[in-house]
């Protein structure tokens, strides 16, 4: 029995969760395993009614479950920030979901912007630490609102967290790198940073990432690229790439860049994971308001979301099946992803994943 936590969230959240609930109770049939789940409401409208966004009372109950579905959290009447930092941020951290799991993977039928580029080119994963750089708050602001106002925000890595983050984007290169899938000679890890400008935190990790990978990776080969570096050959040439490990900032701005080339937010999905504890995926996109309610957004996302849940509960071959039942609809289903442009309605695409894999 695996026990879920679904926060469906904002917007059209609910509707793209729906869709992710109606292919894991059809994987949960065919592949004989049980799902309990439970609703909460954070988000938004709750945040609007009450004040809350994810109180510590929620983390506690949270850790009781096996893993986290979430939809999406943003509201056109909340300013920019709280409920990214309360709700978003807050399980990530108070979680402690050290790694935030992103695929980059054109599925086939699905159009990339990038010309000449098919699925066979692009199909790597990026591993962005997720608790630590400039996103941990660490810094302040003095004489605000004069012309002498100054703003320090720091990048914060400890060998703790890198290590830790390194270990495990090592141990995914080894078990699901492009020899791991018949895919390539070797299995790679990148590390992706800019130890030419960021001379102490790029070096902590450059040091360790060699360090550790000699000493207990030796099977997987190591490659480094400087953030910008990598920009550019996510579109030049995606297909160099295997598995990439980041600090939190960069793997923030080139995971928007690898959903675009994958086919943008209608399918790209991501985990924030805890290897020891309980971890939460979710669709990368927002809340899109301006569809809610329509059924005209793509639920692939959060669907592949819940697919990425599916392995971490140890459904591997459930979570194989999701997979391939996505393939076949966008090959062979979809018009494209772009919300109102499918051909079908959210609920519809969330039957034709289920009905293939059923
Ligand atoms: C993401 C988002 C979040 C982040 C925001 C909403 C706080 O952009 O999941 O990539 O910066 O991590
Ligand atoms: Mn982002």
């Amino acid at each position: 029995m695996h026990k879920i936590a679904v926060i469906p969230g904002d917007g059209t959240g609910p509707e793209v969760t729906a869709e992710a609930i109606k292919v894991l109770r059809a994987a949960a049939d065919k592949f004989n395993f049980k799902v309990e789940l439970t609703e909460f409401d954070f988000g938004g409208e709750r945040y609007k009614r009450t004040g809350e966004t994810l109180p510590d009372s929620a983390i506690d109950e949270l850790r009781k479950f096996d893993a986290i579905l979430l939809g999406a959290i943003g509201h056109p009447d909340v300013a920019p920030g709280i409920l990214e930092k309360g709700i978003l941020l807050k399980a990530r951290f108070a979680l402690d979901q050290y790694i935030n799991l992103r695929p980059v993977k054109l599925f086939p039928g699905v159009e990339t912007p990038i010309k000449d580029k098919g699925p066979e080119h692009i199909d790597f994963t990026v591993v962005r630490e997720n608790t630590g750089d400039l996103y941990t708050g660490t810094g302040g602001v003095t004489m605000k609102g004069t012309p002498q106002e100054v703003a320090v925000q720091s990048a914060v890595y400890s060998r703790f967290q890198v290590d830790r983050c390194l270990r495990y984007a090592f141990n995914f290169a080894r078990k699901y790198g492009k020899k791991a899938r018949g895919k390539a000679a070797t299995n790679t890890l990148a590390l992706c940073g800019k130890t030419n400008v960021l001379t102490y935190v790029y070096d902590l990790w450059e040091r360790a990432f060699h360090e550790i990978g000699q000493k207990e990776f030796s099977d997987v080969a190591r490659e480094y690229y400087h953030v910008d570096a990598t920009c550019m050959w996510f579109v030049k040439n995606p297909e160099w790439f295997d598995v990439i490990v980041t600090g939190n900032m960069f793997g923030d701005i080139i995971t928007d860049l690898g959903a675009m080339i994958q086919g943008g937010m209608g399918i790209a999905a991501g985990g924030n994971i805890n290897p020891e504890g309980v971890s939460m995926f979710e669709p990368i996109g927002g809340s899109a308001p301006k569809y809610t309610g329509q059924g005209v957004i793509n639920p692939l996302a959060a669907i592949c979301a819940m697919q990425m849940m599916l392995v971490t509960l140890g459904e591997e071959k459930a979570a194989t099946a999701v997979e391939n039942a996505v393939m076949y609809v966008t090959g062979n289903k979809l018009k494209t992803l772009a919300a109102g442009r499918m051909g079908y309605s959210t609920s519809q695409v969330g039957d034709l994943v289920a009905t293939q894999l059923a």
